[in-house]
């Protein structure tokens, strides 16, 4: 997508050929800073504070953090040291060990004066594969846009999103918000309420960021505005991106996704979830039994960044000195509430036979 009109991707290649470049998300939306990664364990710290976040950007970054091992040492303890110390970064998003697994395994048959080389090539196939994924959820998810602006007779269509699942969250497109730019891009009047999304505010930073970089007429909203938003009329549609899906449909994502889809369920508002297939853990089928939820920093919850009129960039404490905080980081939303799936192969069900019927392949490779 653009920033400025250059286009641009959230990760690269450095100049000068080994290094990985990425974009700090902790500082937008007040400064634009990139910043590059050169070991493993730069790029394990980027995804660990977020400079890198989102479920298929940390998959990405994950590969590119081989790539940076491999420059380094092409030996099996440094194929181990560099999956584990990665693996350890983040709990939740299925894409990480999804990628790791993925590289390690093309990497050990080889000989270790072949690793470098190969790294580099799939960490770049990877990042170029999550491009085509999102690009082709919006062209799956743009018809289900496109037929509710017929409905609508040209009036606005309303979208609500929750935290960030947009280009900065993967390598461009996004998941939820490919469809949201490609109606955008198609002359649909869309526009879209951001949930802040407390508390990191992934959606005030960045979805805000994002859509008003390209031009989306968008409106940011308090995470608790929904509701009422939805018995009103005045959401049309939900979609929201997914760190984890289970073979069943159920929907693990921001904390928060789920009371959004219970008032859309409430208020008959469709709610879609943009799906790439890497996302989806076919190994498990109970989403909140099983999906291990990120416990992040009570500081998170406590103290807010913001920028002062001075245009300094500060951080302020909002909670009182003795008052202790709790940070779940993410949800489950159970496939019940969720009116389809927008993944790369087409519209699926939130069911483990409409899941498997797109993806056998993953069905086997699981089993
Ligand atoms: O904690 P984050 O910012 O990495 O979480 C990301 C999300 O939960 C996004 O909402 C998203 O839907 C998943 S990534 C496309």
């Amino acid at each position: 997508m653009r920033v400025n009109g250059r286009a641009m991707r959230t990760i690269w290649l450095n100049d000068n050929g080994w290094a990985v470049d990425i974009i700090d998300q902790t500082r937008l939306p007040h400064a634009f800073e990139i910043v590059t990664l050169k070991t493993p364990e730069e790029a394990a710290h980027a995804i660990k504070h977020m400079l890198v976040r989102g479920a298929p950007l940390i998959g990405a970054t994950a590969a590119y953090g081989m790539a940076l091992a491999m420059h380094r040492d092409t030996s099996d303890a440094s194929i181990s040291h560099a999956y584990d110390v990665l693996l350890e970064t983040r709990p939740t998003a299925s894409n990480l060990r999804w990628a790791l697994d993925r590289v390690r395994a093309a990497l050990v048959p080889l000989r270790p004066d072949e690793r470098e080389e190969a790294a580099y090539r799939l960490a770049v196939d990877l990042a170029d594969e999550d491009v085509a994924i999102n690009a082709d959820i919006g062209r799956h998810g743009l018809p289900i846009i496109t037929a509710i602006a017929e409905a609508k007779g040209g009036e606005p269509i309303n979208i609500l999103t929750h935290c960030n699942a947009g280009w900065l969250a993967t390598v461009d497109w996004g998941t939820a918000t490919a469809p949201i730019y490609m109606a955008h891009d198609a002359g649909i009047p869309v526009h879209v309420w951001v949930d802040e999304t407390r508390p990191r505010n992934q959606g005030a930073y960045l979805t805000a960021w994002e859509l008003a970089n390209h031009g989306v007429p968008h409106t940011v909203i308090v995470d608790n505005a929904g509701g009422h938003l939805m018995q009103h009329g005045l959401v049309d549609m939900c979609i929201t991106g997914t760190d984890r899906t289970t073979a069943t449909g159920d929907v693990c994502n921001k904390i928060g996704t789920y009371l959004k889809a219970l008032a859309a369920h409430d208020n008959g508002v469709p709610f879609y979830v943009g799906l790439p297939s890497p996302t989806i853990d076919f190994s498990i089928s109970d989403g909140v039994a099983e999906i291990p939820i990120e416990q992040r920093s009570a500081d998170e919850v406590t103290h807010i960044p913001g920028r002062l009129e001075n245009g300094e960039i500060a951080t302020v404490q909002i909670t009182p000195d003795a008052s202790p905080a709790a940070n779940y980081a993410f949800d489950v939303t159970p496939a019940r509430l969720v009116t389809g799936l927008i993944t790369e192969r087409g519209v699926a069900e939130a069911s483990r036979e409409s899941i498997a019927a797109l993806f056998p392949e993953r069905i086997r490779q699981s089993a």
